[in-house]
């Protein structure tokens, strides 16, 4: 790897180089000699950020954005992967947004590693890795705010006042700074995927908000930033979220389909695991997330769970028509 002033160059092999571009910026991938290289720009200022979005859509580029906080696994990298093969340039933000901590949760000791996630990035042909900085994403001063209301209420909406709105205003934000045609965002976080789909459809924002599928440890336990928290006991119980849903999916299988039985089975599997309380079991309208009495045709199984002083989530597809969801 040759990083040079934020621009980091790796060696690939994708044939379709179309050289510098107009305004003399490396566009990706980039022939040189018999290989290819991959550029990828770390941009923090706002401006330069919508001036660059700017010009590629005036080019003609779709442009996807991938959202995060950084810290990157193997689920950031999925989401990655797919904007990367459905945009022709992709930007992934990495930006932990303080409005949507609460006053008592983990902003401060959220993890974060520039480097790694910027040579992770790069890694998988990343175009931008865009950096804002809080002080210009809140200056002083900073008043408005964007809350999509009865989707926020529930669930992880009601164990973390105010957190959706700090979702819903930064995620405006980005949108209005990349200017993304596609948004990838990951289906664990399976409340705030239906609360940017509809902030996208009331709000007329000419982007498709897209979801990807929970990418899973081998033992099933979802990925997530939050997983560096547990300690050994509370990893080996953080099994049982997955545990549950094989519960749920096998009662899926019989023919019973209430709510009663589904987290009935769920509920034993949690409660008989040390160093857990339940936070919250649901099963709801996968859009709507209101609470349904039985899955007909489809429903999402929602669980929130502490782990020591770490809360996890987890979600999967209940179907009734398939014997295996995701
Ligand atoms: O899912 C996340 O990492 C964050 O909630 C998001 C969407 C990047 C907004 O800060």
């Amino acid at each position: 790897m040759i990083k040079i002033k934020g621009i980091f160059l790796t060696q690939g092999l994708d044939p379709a180089s179309d050289g510098p571009g107009l305004d003399g910026r490396p566009q990706n991938p980039l022939r040189i000699g018999r290989g290819f290289v991959f550029f990828m720009e770390i941009i923090s200022e706002i401006k330069d950020m919508q001036a660059l979005a700017a010009e590629w859509r005036s080019r003609g580029f779709k442009i996807a954005l991938v959202p995060t906080m950084g810290y990157f696994h193997r689920g950031h990298l999925s989401l990655m992967e797919y904007g990367k093969t459905s945009s022709d340039r992709l930007v992934v933000s990495l930006f932990v947004n303080p409005t949507q901590f609460g006053p008592n949760e983990d902003l401060a000791r959220y993890p974060q590693d520039l480097e790694r996630d910027a040579a992770q990035a790069r890694g998988v042909g990343v175009d931008v890795l865009y950096t804002p900085t809080a002080a210009a994403m809140y200056p002083p001063g900073y008043q408005t705010y964007v809350e999509v209301e009865r989707l926020s209420q529930g669930w992880c909406g009601a164990s973390r006042p105010g957190h959706f709105k700090g979702v819903a205003t930064v995620v405006l934000k980005l949108f209005h700074q990349v200017q993304p045609e596609e948004a990838v965002f990951g289906e664990k976080d399976y409340q705030q995927l239906a609360v940017i789909k509809r902030l996208a459809a009331d709000l007329d924002l000419p982007v498709a908000v897209v979801g990807r599928p929970i990418v899973r440890e081998a033992d099933g336990l979802a990925l997530s930033s939050r997983n560096t928290y547990l300690n050994s006991a509370e990893r080996a119980a953080a099994l049982c979220l997955y545990r549950a849903i094989l519960a749920a999916r096998e009662v899926m299988l019989t023919d019973a389909r209430s709510r009663e039985d589904i987290l009935a089975a769920v509920r034993k599997i949690i409660m008989s695991t040390p160093h857990t309380r339940i936070d919250y079991l649901g099963l709801v309208d996968p859009e709507t997330l209101e609470e349904v009495g039985t899955v007909r045709q489809e429903a999402r199984l929602l669980l929130a769970v502490w782990l020591g002083s770490t809360r996890l989530i987890d979600n999967t597809l209940l179907a009734e028509s398939r014997l295996c969801c995701v």
